[in-house]
């Protein structure tokens, strides 16, 4: 038993029903895909059976249809204006909706494309729109919107705050794979178009998924190909010393390349649309090429050559720091380890080779700069990724919404091509005209009733599929279309959720670590409030707080040097504390805490003034949330009240050990006096 998420369908109002039913009726479906042809058989009668209470009858002749389902090519849609102007050779995804004389025409690219259009029209059907005169097409603006698990066989999830895995339980496939299915399904409504299956860091039992346990990846890809979602699998480095009896992994070595090459016609005799490799290399303990003195490009060719001949692609993180660092030095900075390890490589990597960065240099925090390897590596394809499990952002019990951050982290203008050089337009392949590039996220899915954990959660996962196909789109949106699939277009319940969601993730920023410096968490597992948990650590993740100040000197003249990786105008802004943004500062200086921010506060009276704004707004969201309790069905509304409840002692507790920290160290008293333990 399990929410149907934003793919619940009910009886429409009768009013609307009835201007349009009629479009319903007699369906015209072209389409090769034998597989996806299916889904949309079965989508169609699900949703239309449901919203009209009605079967739906398919022709043989788009004559005689009113909802037709076809080709661009199709002639009774080529000589549209948009089609028209459409570059066929374009890769992309695209549809068009059209009503043409009272009948309903879902014109696309492929076929992948007319599923996506037909979620769109139950979408617009759900929130009640006009569809008497649509005219709306929609193109993706990046090829791969991608979903990375970081499932284990045992059915844990690394970093999953939301019950099990609903793939696997003790070393095997799940026995019941409907819920796989409804997955798939809630995927392909937000155009997610590849998904990765098991963790990146790869262990002994998940190293088998190339070899004896092959047969569970091939019963997924079944499920997931029905709905147009390619399947990559995260691969162990190691692996011809771990499951053949090679004695090396080096990838230069004739009998490793070997025996890849036979790795992947295998793989690829029994599923030929399969998607490729993910793979974490020398990060974090993981084997990968270092050990034979090869670098990146030398170690991911290989796997991509292997792949190359069947159209697979290669997708190779760029996490790679020192994760033994020795806090006492002052010279090594963790926040330069990506562009350091990468950047020198531009031009070495294979065509299908794509690196994927995270959004910023360190580990998805909940305010970090973006990466200054975006746009720095014009030859080769890149990925962003995102983490829309909340490791670091409130693991899914403290409410935080991650469109906004993504949003900024996507119109953060990297000046690689002079201004408007955005990160999307970097990651949509359209700055260097590349095409294997994209988004990637770890997902926040798990066997929850609600598959998040927290209910509210559902919507950075939806969220995450929209601005992976349009970008530009805006949270406000997003937010108010995810509101009206899951829940209501009641106007109250609307604009309050809509509320909570888009303060929540400045509430916490506010309770949390300020300006930029990051971590302060329990080491581990990261949740709850622990300053100095990662201090004296050797992960390379300080604040340097002192008597005097706090943060990390990361300025060219006398820090770290990090700022010089960015280009000149972001590598300016930063370099210099009266030009770097507040929200960054002590990411990227050592700042007095008598220091006067831009806001006209002094850092200190930040600290205190963000911390006590943070519980009020944990409490305000709390009286909001409340005011639905009539309008929202109780086993959601608990489960939300009852982690706002525990999100308020969370947010009371970081509260007060940051002011109390930052009162003992600095010795200067709130100028308003508010309760701070001494
Ligand atoms: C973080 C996270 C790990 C994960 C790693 C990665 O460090 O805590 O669990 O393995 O990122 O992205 O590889």
């Amino acid at each position: 038993n399990y929410s149907a998420a934003w793919l619940k369908y009910q009886l429409l109002e009768q009013d609307y029903r009835e201007k349009y039913a009629d479009l319903f009726s007699d369906i015209y479906l072209e389409i090769n895909d034998q597989k996806i042809k299916k889904s949309i058989i079965e989508e169609l009668e699900l949703a239309i059976g449901n919203l009209f209470n009605k079967k739906v009858n398919f022709v043989s002749e788009p004559e005689s249809a009113k909802l037709c389902i076809v080709d661009f090519k199709n002639n009774i849609i080529k000589n549209d204006n948009k089609i028209k102007k459409l570059n066929n050779d374009q890769k992309k995804d695209a549809f068009l909706l059209v009503n043409k004389d009272n009948r309903l025409i879902l014109a696309a690219k492929n076929s992948n494309s007319k599923l996506y259009g037909l979620f769109k029209i139950f979408e617009l059907l759900k929130l009640k729109k006009d569809l008497k005169n649509i005219h709306l097409f929609k193109q993706a603006a990046n090829n791969i919107r991608m979903l990375n698990h970081w499932d284990n066989l045992d059915g844990s999830i690394e970093r999953g705050y939301a019950g099990k895995s609903i793939f696997y339980k003790d070393n095997k496939l799940r026995k019941k794979l409907t819920r796989i299915k409804d997955y798939a399904r809630l995927l392909a409504s937000v155009g997610i178009n590849s998904i990765s299956i098991n963790n990146v860091n790869v262990f002994e039992e998940e190293t088998k998924l190339i070899s004896e346990k092959f047969d569970l990846v091939k019963k997924i890809y079944h499920i997931f190909s029905a709905y147009g979602i390619k399947i990559f699998l995260s691969i162990n480095y190691a692996s011809p010393m771990e499951i053949s009896n090679i004695k090396t992994a080096d990838p230069l070595a004739d009998q490793v390349i070997n025996w890849w090459q036979n790795k992947v016609k295998k793989i690829y005799e029994e599923i030929p649309d399969f998607g490729g490799f993910l793979v974490k290399a020398d990060s974090e303990g993981r084997p990968g090429p270092f050990t034979y003195g090869r670098n990146h490009a030398e170690g991911a060719n290989m796997l991509a050559e292997a792949l190359e001949p069947y159209g697979g692609i290669l997708i190779w993180r760029c996490f790679v720091y020192n994760c033994q660092q020795d806090w006492r030095d002052y010279k090594t900075d963790r926040a330069k380890a990506t562009y350091d390890n990468f950047k020198y490589l531009d031009g070495e990597f294979n065509d299908n080779v794509i690196l994927q960065i995270k959004n910023g240099p360190m580990d998805f925090q909940v305010r970090e700069p973006v990466t200054p390897l975006f746009g720095a590596m014009p030859k080769t394809n890149q990925l962003l990724e995102l983490q829309i499990t909340q490791e670091y952002t409130g693991q899914q019990k403290d409410l935080c919404y991650l469109i906004p951050q993504w949003k900024e982290i996507l119109d953060f203008d990297t000046y690689a091509k002079g201004k408007e050089s955005q990160v999307k337009k970097i990651i949509s392949g359209d700055m260097f005209s590349q095409t294997n590039t994209g988004f990637a996220a770890v997902v926040n899915v798990g066997d929850d009733y609600n598959w998040t954990g927290h209910d509210l959660a559902q919507a950075n996962l939806y969220g995450y599929g929209r601005l992976a196909w349009e970008p530009s789109l805006t949270a406000e949106i997003i937010t108010k279309e995810w509101i009206g699939l899951t829940y209501t277009d009641d106007p109250e319940v609307l604009s309050t959720i809509s509320e909570m969601l888009l303060s929540s993730w400045s509430i916490y920023e506010n309770y949390t670590v300020p300006l930029g410096i990051g971590w302060m968490v329990n080491p581990d597992h990261h949740y709850g409030v622990n300053v100095d948990g990662y201090e004296y650590s050797r992960w390379g993740t300080y604040h340097r707080a002192n008597h005097f100040g706090i943060g990390v000197d990361r300025s060219v003249k006398t820090g770290t040097g990090y700022t010089g990786q960015y280009f000149e105008e972001n590598a300016e802004m930063y370099e210099s504390m009266a030009s770097c943004p507040d929200e960054l500062l002590l990411f990227f200086h050592h700042v007095p805490y008598t220091y006067m921010l831009s806001s006209g506060k002094t850092l200190i009276q930040h600290i205190y003034d963000s911390h006590f704004a943070g519980v009020e707004g944990v409490e305000r969201l709390q009286i909001l949330w409340k005011g639905l309790a009539d309008k929202i069905d109780a086993k959601v509304y608990n489960n939300v009240k009852n982690r706002l409840k525990l999100q308020l002692e969370n947010s009371i507790e970081w509260r007060d050990r940051v002011n109390t920290y930052f009162y003992r160290i600095s010795s200067i008293a709130d100028e308003y006096n508010r309760k701070i333990y001494k």
